[in-house]
């Protein structure tokens, strides 16, 4: 059932929105060289609780009857998504995905982002890119009268355009109240009947991007995605809302948030 969200839904949805959004930043900007996993996890719980949000993730039960026990997803090169922290540095030349979840107003935002550390190689550069992009092409369908498989094959085709793979197993999801909500929001067409795309939907959309096949595995923790041929992967993510005409991406942020929602 897809819960389509009021005006004062949105009044309470926003703001989650933008605090997950700013963390995701303030998180991404800690990242260099020498610094583990975990000191980034407990970074990002700490940001997290000075703007008065909950880590969306922390205790999430998800195809796996294990609480989910970071504050954030970090997933290291070949890691695809839910990777958990520990006491790896993280070195020169590494891509990091970071995906932040925060419940704030009752609402949970939902938003990731891949970034260097320092910096990195021509390849794992254009996988960012294209990645990323893959994400605005999909953004762009996502008007009322469209369907989710507009956004999917937009996704699906810019990607493997760029001679990329886009991941199946993992999709994209409608977010409110509840971190995955129906639709699911595939990064490939798969042939299913697919939903009309109406206002008031809010939904994730993340294209999770391999740079070798599109297969993956789960590691023995339960938790973390690795491409199955150990090639590097990327991941972005917005939640975006369906308005009558453009679409509102709501996992944005201005640099006077932090005293706007102080205020
Ligand atoms: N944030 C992920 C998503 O984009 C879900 C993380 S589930 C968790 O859908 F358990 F790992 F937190
Ligand atoms: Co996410
Ligand atoms: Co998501």
């Amino acid at each position: 059932m897809i819960i389509i969200k009021s005006e004062r839904d949105l009044e309470a949805m926003r703001p989650a929105c933008a605090v997950a959004s700013a963390v995701l930043d303030e998180v991404a900007a800690f990242i260099q060289p020498g610094v583990t996993t975990h000191d980034v996890d407990e970074f990002a719980g700490s940001r997290m609780r000075y703007y008065g949000a909950k880590s969306a993730f922390f205790g999430y039960r998800h195809k796996s009857s294990k609480k989910y026990p970071c504050q954030l997803c970090i997933s290291v090169n070949e890691q695809v998504v839910h990777g958990l922290s520990g006491p790896r540095p993280l070195r020169f030349g590494d891509i990091v995905s970071l995906d932040v979840g925060v419940i704030y107003n009752g609402f949970i935002g939902d938003t990731a982002k891949t970034v260097a550390v320092g910096g990195c190689g021509l390849l794992a550069q254009k996988l960012m890119d294209v990645s990323e992009q893959a994400l605005y092409e999909g953004i762009a369908q996502a008007v009322p009268g469209k369907r989710v498989v507009d956004i999917s094959r937009a996704i699906q085709q810019y990607v493997e355009g760029n001679g990329f793979s886009v991941v199946r197993e993992f999709v994209g999801h409608g977010v409110g109240r509840s971190m995955h909500e129906d639709p699911q929001v595939p990064n490939f067409v798969d042939g299913k009947a697919s939903e009309k795309l109406r206002p008031g939907m809010t939904i994730a959309i993340e294209p999770m991007v391999n740079a070798g096949l599109p297969g993956v595995k789960v590691l023995n923790d339960g938790w973390t995605v690795v491409t199955q041929d150990g090639s590097l992967s990327a991941h972005f993510e917005h939640t975006v809302l369906i308005t009558e005409s453009e679409p509102e991406i709501l996992t944005w942020h201005d640099e006077k948030m932090g005293l706007k929602l102080k205020a």
